[in-house]
């Protein structure tokens, strides 16, 4: 892994890959994990979990996320994001990046891209993201 990543961003690295093997994915066989890192220096993971209606799938981001506020309440703030599956490239979908973006404005997310692990603000992955702020 890059030197350019801190020992935190390899931890979240990590446990996004761990939780990865617990995902529920019968229909794609496309197992994903993520973890997030709060403001409050814990950690929370999630894996996505599918349905065979299909449309009912949750994403491993959206679980993790879930799982922060679950724990911390309504003022969760996530400060980084990791994603991972067994492929060469895995960045968080458009719905994940908006949900990402609610509750950490400011986070980074890490993932790999073209076999290399890559380091994206929230901010680069989708700008002008709707909020509710007028
Ligand atoms: N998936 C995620 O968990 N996160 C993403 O950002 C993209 C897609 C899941 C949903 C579905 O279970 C499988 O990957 C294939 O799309």
């Amino acid at each position: 892994m890059d030197d350019a990543f801190s020992t935190a961003e390899r931890n979240l690295v990590e446990a996004a890959r761990d939780v990865s093997g617990r995902a529920y994915a019968p229909a794609s066989r496309f197992a994903v994990g993520c973890a997030v890192l709060t403001a409050a220096g814990a950690t929370y993971t999630g894996c996505n979990v599918e349905n065979a209606s299909y449309g009912l799938t949750i994403c491993a981001e959206r679980a993790a996320i879930v799982a922060a506020v679950a724990a911390e309440g309504p003022r969760a703030r996530i400060v980084a994001v990791a994603v991972h599956a067994d492929t060469p490239s895995c960045s968080p979908c458009g719905a994940c990046r908006q949900v990402i973006a609610e509750l950490g404005p400011d986070a980074v997310v890490v993932y790999r891209r073209d076999g290399r692990l890559v380091r994206r603000s929230i901010a680069e992955l989708l700008p002008d993201a709707f909020t509710f702020s007028r």
